[in-house]
């Protein structure tokens, strides 16, 4: 086989790498390509020219958005500015998510409190319709002053989620330890504010002050580089099934993030599955006993 014969073929597998790369690239910023605001009557706007979004919160009812997009794997950073002041019994979700009942999910939740009372971050994962690994984190910053970045990296051996860079999870597969991955389902992102207050704060002892509504929670600066599915094929695969070369699809924490998670879990982890026996009297999950 002489170049000429080989040539289309290179010049194919180039031209899905651009592609990919385009993709990755063009997914930077705008919420008006990215996103549509999926219910709240209004509640969720985009501004800026696309630039920032805003959810809102009142008595009557909350708003949320989603991507339309599916990712399967991917780096995906958002910035978020959440509800200030009181906040007591509203929930911010940001997560990705399968459709189906054994879907798979990746969450970050926020819990409001009252003025002063810190967030908390509610993270899960769900895989193959099963949750129940949920980690709770306090911040090391006041999450309503300022737009933080709240990124999540899955790609087939980890999720990782950080907080401005900061690896505070990583969930590994542990597939060979009969732990099912989330790995075969496209996700979307989504997100949402709404009232919770039957259990958001102090476990629902503190309601929702209707009186400061409406609760409003901003987003900005959304970046995937991420391998998008459209009609059952990954704009990271090229034809002959090679994937790009993505550094992220492989990538894991070094020595010196998973020091920086462990600092985080030391000094800020509130609730980890892990170490909950009451809940696993018959003894804890199976990649619990991994790291
Ligand atoms: C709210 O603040 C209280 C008091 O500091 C704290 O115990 C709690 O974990 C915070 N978060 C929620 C969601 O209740």
């Amino acid at each position: 086989m002489g170049f000429p014969s080989k040539a289309p073929k290179m010049l194919a597998l180039a031209g899905s790498l651009v592609i990919c790369f385009l993709v990755s690239v063009a997914a930077a910023g705008n919420f008006y390509q990215n996103f549509d605001i999926t219910w709240g009557d209004g509640r969720g706007k985009v501004l800026n020219g696309g630039q920032m979004l805003t959810l809102s919160l009142d008595r009557t009812s909350g708003s949320g958005f989603q991507s339309r997009n599916e990712y399967l794997f991917g780096k995906i950073d958002m910035q978020l500015k959440l509800v200030p002041g009181n906040s007591a019994g509203t929930v911010t979700a940001y997560y990705l998510s399968s459709q189906g009942p054994t879907h798979d999910e990746i969450d970050f939740e926020f819990l409001g409190n009252l003025s002063g009372d810190p967030y908390t971050l509610h993270t899960n994962v769900f895989s193959q319709g099963k949750g129940n690994r949920e980690q709770q984190f306090k911040l090391w910053f006041d999450p309503t002053k300022d737009f933080h970045t709240y990124s999540i990296l899955w790609n087939p051996q980890h999720i990782i989620f950080s907080v401005d860079g900061t690896p505070i999870r990583d969930f590994r597969n542990n597939e060979a330890k009969g732990v099912p991955f989330p790995k075969n389902q496209p996700m979307r992102i989504y997100s949402s504010l709404w009232n919770a207050d039957n259990w958001a704060t102090r476990g629902g002892l503190v309601k929702t002050d209707w009186s400061k509504a409406p609760f409003v929670a901003s987003y900005s600066n959304f970046n995937a580089n991420a391998c998008v599915m459209s009609m059952g094929a990954s704009s990271c695969e090229a034809k002959n099934g090679t994937p790009a070369g993505s550094s992220w699809m492989t990538q894991e924490l070094d020595a010196t993030s998973q020091e920086r998670m462990r600092w985080v879990q030391k000094n800020y982890m509130i609730y980890n599955y892990c170490t909950d026996a009451n809940r696993f009297p018959q003894g804890f999950p199976p990649e619990c006993s991994i790291a």
